[in-house]
């Protein structure tokens, strides 16, 4: 049997390789995903596809494959010609700044999107060549957005994963990406997206409903045939491995070395990769700021800041390490001597070990992003002082900031306000111990080890009801399907979510002419209905037929075929009407491009036209207002695709079919199709003792609660109108 693999793929490997005289050197990769996911391999082992970095000539290949290999790295290989596209250009100078916020740095050029999709090719290439059918393979970053769905493109039905390190901007910043559309249905191509905060979800979910009009669902989103789970799963690091480094040799060596060389004085500590959404400048300017307006600091205290050079081919980080310089010389010209410096800087890459003894070091970790997807470094200050506490000033806009509470949360763009919790930190600790125990406490359960458990745990159950054993529906060929063409006495009960009907309350609107042409056909030869939500006048309208079987308003009443309509329940709206029309029409006010729509027996507050965000929230709040409102009332509230619905209790697409099934009981077969949302119920219904001879069918999505399920409207016309023409030829 074979066992379940694990594929990871991220644009760097753990180690980046140079070419010297005497031959290929291989260095650590820098960066919180590599940390982290160094991490995870201690516990979890993986195959890990990824870039070694530089460019590699073709006859280094098999060696360098050979050597890598040893360590469980596949190294896909890009051309020389596309690294400067796929690298610095698309995923550093376009992606990085704008899922940072930060549009005035981003550019927009095509040539780099070109290598850039070359590149995804690459990896998508090498994975589906890999991978057995157990693995189940997990992408990383920004780099790699189109992974997922080119795997899905060569046939790869294995589950797949995405995790997002970086934020994720605002659609409104998101929008400005000329590629906005294949990003993202390159991401959608995986069962599960995960980021490191709600926010940062939630902002990808809006852009893909705004972006590609995918729809939300009750996880995330639904795009055409797939649904994709978007949740945020903050990343942790490994503080068993933090706590046993900084009892290393090197971490004591670097702790007694710093304690006595600053003896007597604060030790404020910055550790970063050297990057623009690090706030360097911002920080330095505050500590500037500190030294000027509080003169008593003055020779009493030092930061030390390490960063660790990054990027450097790019012009933005060229220019940042100027600016950086030019300050840390300013500040050191005009506050130090010649016996002592108030920035000790440095502009290099240090071992974790010494970093952890640098932690214990420090009184207080400065950490100042404008913008971090999580940043990892403060949850090592955290983890490296567990035993003896300490002083976290953390930027409000990184993605631990929502996670570590106790720390003291700035804006790093106040200088002002930093400079003051600075100086106010140093006269006392900011932190309380219980705030730092409760922050301890983050970091010890939510490791590299949970968030990786955590992540596949969801993606394999998320995988597992998505791929539920479900075919795709073909009348003439499928055991149960094929029973049709013989059948006698068929019986079809159609939900009209899947007839994608117009909107509620748009009056332009009218089924596809294929449709009502296909369903006086098949009321030729079949017992057919059509299970609406509807009014019986729209119906009567769109389907002239007197053949074709009409239920309206989920149950309220039946039009059988050739008869009169027949209520089920008796009910006004009127009642209704009083109870709740101020709250709709407020509603309505309040949400433009919404309406208002009253039935023979229920309303619908529905939002096709309105903008989608919105429109969602506040059809979240109109859901609760109404429960509250209709309390003890005979209504039931329903939350349907871009509807709020309001029906009197008891009416239901269910009870329409179980009556339905009573009444032709001596049908011979039976075929039920509904969406995947509002026509659910109708699946649901057909009891056990109908499974020989029933087919039932989603649209959209496979679910657990039909047998087959069909991609669009059209794949079910081509396959009833095969059933037509069989029934036609038998005759
Ligand atoms: P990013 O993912 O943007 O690089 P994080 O803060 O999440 O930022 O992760 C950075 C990782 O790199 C941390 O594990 C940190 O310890 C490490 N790191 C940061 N600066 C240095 C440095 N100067 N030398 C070595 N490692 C560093
Ligand atoms: C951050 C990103 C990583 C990236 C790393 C280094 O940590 O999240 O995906 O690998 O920076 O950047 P580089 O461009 O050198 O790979």
């Amino acid at each position: 049997m074979q066992t379940p693999g694990l594929i990871v793929a991220s644009a760097r490997l753990p180690v980046s390789l140079t070419q010297r005289d005497a031959g290929w050197e291989a260095a650590p990769s820098l960066g919180g995903l590599v940390t982290a996911l160094l991490w995870v391999a201690r516990r979890r082992p993986f195959t890990w596809f990824g870039w070694p970095g530089t460019y590699v000539p073709d006859s280094d290949h098999a060696q360098l494959r050979a050597e890598l290999d040893k360590h469980g790295s596949k190294p896909v290989f890009i051309r020389q010609t596309d690294i400067e596209g796929f690298h610095q250009s698309f995923s550093n100078q376009t992606l990085w700044p704008l899922f940072h916020g930060r549009i005035e740095r981003t550019r927009f050029d095509a040539g780099g999107w070109h290598s850039y999709r070359a590149v995804n090719d690459a990896f998508a290439e090498a994975i589906a060549a890999s991978a057995q059918p157990a693995d189940v393979i997990w992408v990383h970053d920004f780099q790699l957005t189109l992974l997922p769905a080119l795997l899905r493109q060569r046939g790869v039905t294995n589950p797949v994963g995405f995790f997002m390190h970086t934020p994720f901007p605002a659609p409104e910043t998101y929008r400005a990406l000329p590629q906005r559309e294949p990003v993202l249905e390159g991401m959608l191509g995986a069962d599960l997206v995960a980021f490191n905060a709600h926010e940062y979800a939630a902002n990808f979910r809006s852009a893909a409903v705004r972006v590609l009009g995918a729809e939300f669902t009750h996880e995330g989103v639904r795009f055409g045939a797939r649904q994709t789970r978007v949740a945020a799963l903050p990343i942790g690091i490994d503080p068993e491995k933090i706590a046993e480094m900084g009892e290393s040799r090197e971490a004591r060596q670097e702790l007694a070395s710093l304690q006595v060389t600053y003896a007597g004085l604060k030790i404020i500590v910055g550790v970063d990769r050297f990057d623009y959404t690090k706030g360097i400048v911002e920080k330095l300017r505050a500590f500037e700021q500190l030294l000027e307006t509080y003169p008593r600091w003055r020779h009493r205290v030092v930061l030390i800041q390490v960063a660790a050079p990054s990027r450097m081919t790019v012009s933005d980080y060229q220019h940042l390490k100027r600016e950086v310089d030019e300050l840390v010389g300013r500040i050191n010209g005009r506050y130090g001597t010649s016996s002592f410096m108030p920035v000790v800087y440095v502009n290099q890459s240090v071992s974790p070990a010494r970093l952890t003894g640098l932690y214990r070091a420090a009184d207080i970790a400065l950490i100042t992003p404008v913008r971090d997807g999580m940043n990892l470094v403060a949850l090592e200050y955290v983890a490296a002082r567990a035993e003896r506490g300490g002083t976290l000033i953390l930027s409000e806009f990184t993605g631990a900031a929502h996670c570590l509470p106790g720390a003291r949360l700035v804006n790093p763009y106040n200088t002002d306000e930093v400079a003051a919790a600075l100086a106010e930190c140093l006269e006392r600790p900011g932190t309380s111990p219980e705030q730092f125990r409760s922050m301890v406490r983050f970091v010890s359960e939510n490791t590299a080890t949970w968030w990786s458990g955590h992540f596949l745990g969801q993606l394999e159950q998320t995988a597992g009801e998505s791929r539920h054993p479900t075919a795709r529906l073909r009348l003439g060929t499928m055991p149960l399907a094929g029973m049709a063409h013989k059948a006698r006495r068929p019986l079809l009960l159609l939900g009209d979510g899947l007839l994608h009907l117009p909107a509620p309350g748009s009056a332009e609107g009218r089924p596809d002419p294929r449709l009502v042409r296909l369903l006086t056909d098949l009321a030729s030869f079949a017992t057919t209905y059509v299970v609406s939500g509807h009014t019986g006048e729209t119906l009567e309208e769109w389907f002239t037929d007197p053949r074709v079987g009409l239920v309206s308003e989920h149950n309220l009443a039946t039009r059988p075929p050739g008869g009169t309509w027949q209520p089920h329940v008796l009910a006004s709206s009127s009642s209704l009407k009083d109870l709740v029309d101020p709250l709709l029409r407020e509603f309505v006010r309040l949400t433009p491009g919404s309406a208002v729509e009253y039935r023979a027996a229920g309303a619908l507050w529905h939002f096709r036209s309105a903008e989608p965000d919105h429109a969602h929230l506040q059809a979240r709040e109109l859901l609760m207002l109404l429960e509250e409102q209709l309390k003890g009332q005979p209504y039931t509230v329903h939350r349907g695709k871009r509807t709020v619905e309001i029906r009197p209790e008891g009416l239901s697409k269910r009870h329409a079919v179980t009556r339905l099934l009573d009444q032709y009981a001596d049908a011979d077969w039976l075929l039920v199709v509904g969406d995947e949302t509002t026509d659910e119920p109708m699946c649901e219904a057909v009891p056990a003792s109908w499974r020989d001879r029933t087919v039932t069918c989603a649209m959209g999505a496979q679910t657990p609660l039909a047998t087959t399920w069909v991609e669009s409207l059209t794949e079910l016309l081509d396959e009833l109108e095969g059933l037509v023409q069989a029934w036609r030829r038998r005759s």
